[in-house]
């Protein structure tokens, strides 16, 4: 059995969720490796829509390991929330099979306000998801971060706030001019979580091993998108931790050499969420349709998604930095009535044409995306299961943009629902 890897090749938002539920059914565990709560998975599974933030989707399925990795940040509020929704729906059936690395990071409750402040008193707005996540990544970048095997030994965790708080209520206070957070206060409010934690924290490094050894199928699941990394993406509009396959490796703690296959997720048009450039952006009424049709909110923050046509250019860069294997191509079915439909297959900046993302931001604003249109195929194909049932003017989209971004597909979703789906390959066993 293979070991897969899933990432989006987007701006995050791509419909991993859907791709992981249906690929956590091959595979024994699951590991988070980035992020944290400002993920949203979206997966309508029994019938029942759940989103999901931080714990691995590969939860919905039963007699899997399911594992927050030391690469993630965690918020124990939106953990303690989500294991209670999720028991009260019938999954976590088996509390031995959820662990959560004692090396993972913990957002804090001053991460969550100075997010806040940053982006309603900064200089620059990134449009983050308000989850403190990029104050958190500061704290572990700084050496002073609280990990979770810290949260669970009262001594070590007193002593970190305090000496957190001394340095944040500064910030907080003189610069920001707002309140700050007594130590014994925050400390109070964590310790609650202590129970909760110690029940699932675990070496999830030599587990992993474990698994490596047992050769068990291990699946990673990767959170927001390739153009939102902190190194690849369009800095500054990022998130604050490495999204791609690279990161798979140091934010689990298995070798690189362990992951065989990635999995490329991405919409077949582009969308994202919060500030930023995005050159193949609609701003008229063909973006709004985009996004009506495709039920584009987000669903962390409940934010209307930006939409516009497929850029190959961003796409092709991405198959590119992750070693993508295969695409996972997304709500092809929201296409359905556009009589043409555009791809990018070149920027213009001035003059000169590009075939390859910008590095300076300020260029990524004055991209003209370069179109080549296509016939549209007009008529439903929501819910098709099979390749051959696609009409011919779905399958000419397709190829070109199999050419386009140099990646062959493998999964195609026509329709929220996990059977709307078409596999040409299983990346777990092809
Ligand atoms: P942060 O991760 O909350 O710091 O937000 C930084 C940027 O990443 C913002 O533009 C967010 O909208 C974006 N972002 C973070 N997580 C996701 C996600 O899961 N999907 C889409 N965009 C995201």
């Amino acid at each position: 059995m293979a070991n897969v890897g899933v990432i989006g090749l987007q701006w995050g938002d791509e419909g991993k969720g859907k791709v992981i539920d249906y690929l956590s059914d091959f595979a024994d565990v699951i590991v988070r490796f980035q992020g944290g709560p400002n993920a949203g998975h979206t997966i309508v599974a029994n019938g029942q829509k759940v989103i999901l933030h931080l714990i691995p989707s590969g939860i919905l399925r039963e007699n899997k390991y399911c594992v927050i990795g030391n690469g993630v940040v965690l918020d124990p509020a939106v953990l303690e929330q989500e294991i209670t929704e999720l028991k009260k729906l019938g999954f976590i059936k088996d509390d031995k099979k959820f662990l959560i690395s004692g090396l993972a990071h913990v957002i804090m409750p001053y991460h969550k306000k100075l997010d806040a402040l940053k982006e309603s008193k900064g200089t620059k707005k990134i449009g983050t998801t308000g989850r403190g996540i990029g104050p958190a990544y500061e704290d572990k970048s700084s050496r002073l971060g609280i990990r979770v095997i810290d949260l669970l030994d009262r001594k070590v965790f007193t002593e970190k706030v305090k000496q957190n708080l001394e340095i944040k209520n500064y910030v907080i206070k003189k610069y920001y001019k707002d309140e700050g957070f007594k130590p014994r206060q925050v400390i109070k409010d964590y310790s609650q979580y202590v129970k909760l934690l110690r029940k699932y924290t675990a070496d999830s490094v030599s587990f992993l091993h474990k698994c490596l050894d047992r050769k068990k199928a291990i699946l990673f699941e990767g959170a927001q998108g390739t153009y939102l990394d902190i190194d690849h993406g369009t800095y500054p509009y990022v998130t604050s931790s490495n999204t791609m396959s690279g990161n798979m490796s140091c934010g689990s703690g298995l070798p690189p050499t362990s992951i065989d296959r990635i999995v490329g997720i991405t919409k077949a048009y582009t969308m994202r969420v919060g500030e930023g450039p995005f050159p193949t952006e609609l701003a008229g009424p063909e973006g709004e349709l985009m996004r009506k049709i495709g039920d584009e909110f987000g669903a962390t923050t409940g934010r209307p998604r930006r939409c516009g046509w497929f850029d190959a250019v961003i796409v092709k860069r991405a198959v590119k930095l992750n070693g993508v294997t295969g695409l996972a191509l997304m709500k092809l079915d929201v296409l359905d009535t556009f009589e043409k439909i555009n791809v990018c297959v070149a920027y213009k900046i001035g003059k000169r044409l590009y075939s390859q993302p910008p590095m300076d931001i300020q260029d990524y604003y004055r991209c003209e995306p370069q179109y080549e249109q296509l016939d549209g195929w007009n008529r439903s194909i929501r819910g098709v299961k099979k390749y051959e049932d696609l009409p011919e003017n779905a399958k000419k989209y397709l190829k070109r943009l199999e050419e386009l971004t140099g990646a062959r597909i493998d999964i195609i979703s026509t329709g929220p629902e996990r059977e709307s789906t078409i596999i040409l390959r299983n990346p777990f066993s092809s």
